[in-house]
């Protein structure tokens, strides 16, 4: 029997205090969002195309989705989703509006927050302003399940920024050797300035399968060889001209002709396990801040 005398009900009571708190701070992490970074070493490679046809996809499921077209400066994210934003990254830099009233509604309800054209300051950004900037987008992080990042290629500050502070990042190369080297060459810097980051790769707009293979297995074992690691290879999507006819109706692919092979081939990437666990330990645009100190 329990000796009800000695039980002593204030601990008790703290220690179910101390148990909720716990809840609390789980169900708080549950719902902000995840975090997938898309970036490439050589520009052109396919990120924003497969950024756009990741985002409906994964809305499709039911997921919150937030866009973000980082390739501040040279964004067209809202071009391949047939948006005309009327604000941008640069007007939330110039307090024009605050980041939730710079939304954009885009296919299957994600929304989309654009980068902007040909805006000097969202090119090259200070560190001051893109700190300015990750603050302005921290509370975005609890209305949304999942934020996909679309960065511009190479190893720009703001890039190197979030590749610090994600969990979960995906590669975009050609099959072509240049793509490949320069793909590594991200690989490798991301992976120096964020050891635990996980890594997936997509070869894009390849002729067939022989080529995305022979692509990958160059890029591995050069990772292998120099970092001792590797990224996962998620998948390959072929040159199709479905993709080019989807950018001009602008809509993505999965929407406009979901039968065709680069759109099956995006359902395919979207079910990638990471993107379901790519969760930072704190918040994404917090890690981020500190990374630029
Ligand atoms: N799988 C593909 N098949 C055919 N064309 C493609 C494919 N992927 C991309 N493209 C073409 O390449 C262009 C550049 O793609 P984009 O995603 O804007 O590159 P990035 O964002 O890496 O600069 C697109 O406008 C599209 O016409
Ligand atoms: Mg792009």
């Amino acid at each position: 029997m329990l000796d009800t005398s000695r039980f002593d009900l204030s601990r008790l009571r703290s220690f179910t205090k101390w148990m909720h708190a716990g809840e609390r701070v789980q169900a708080e992490e549950a719902r902000s969002a995840r975090v997938v970074c898309i970036a490439s070493g050589k520009g052109g490679t396919g990120k924003s195309i497969l950024a756009s046809n990741l985002a409906v996809l994964r809305a499709k499921r039911g997921e919150r989705v937030l866009l973000v077209d980082w390739d501040a400066g040279l964004a067209n994210a809202h071009l391949l989703l047939g948006l005309s934003p009327r604000y941008d990254l640069g007007h939330i830099l110039d307090d024009q509006v605050d980041a939730e009233g710079a939304l954009v509604e885009g296919p299957e309800g994600i929304r989309l927050l654009s980068g902007g054209v040909g805006r000097h300051a969202l090119a090259n950004p200070t560190r001051r302003e893109l700190d300015k900037l990750f603050k302005a987008l921290l509370p975005l992080e609890q209305r949304f399940d999942l934020m996909i990042i679309d960065h511009g290629a190479g190893l720009q500050y703001s890039t190197v920024a979030h590749l610090a502070a994600t969990s979960t990042l995906i590669v975009v190369t050609n099959h072509e050797v240049t793509a490949l080297s320069d793909a590594y060459a991200l690989y490798k810097r991301a992976h120096m300035v964020n050891p635990n980051l996980r890594t997936g790769v997509v070869v894009n707009r390849v002729p067939g399968e022989t080529d995305a293979q022979g692509a990958w297995e160059r890029f591995k074992a050069a990772s292998l060889r120099f970092l001792g690691t590797a990224p996962e290879f998620i998948g390959w999507v072929p040159a199709d001209e479905a993709v080019g006819r989807s950018v001009q109706v602008r809509v993505p692919v999965s929407l406009a002709e979901p039968e065709s092979r680069a759109a099956r081939a995006f359902a395919n990437i979207a079910s990638w396990g990471p993107i379901d666990h790519a969760r930072t330990t704190s918040a994404f645009y917090d890690k981020a801040r500190r990374a630029l100190r």
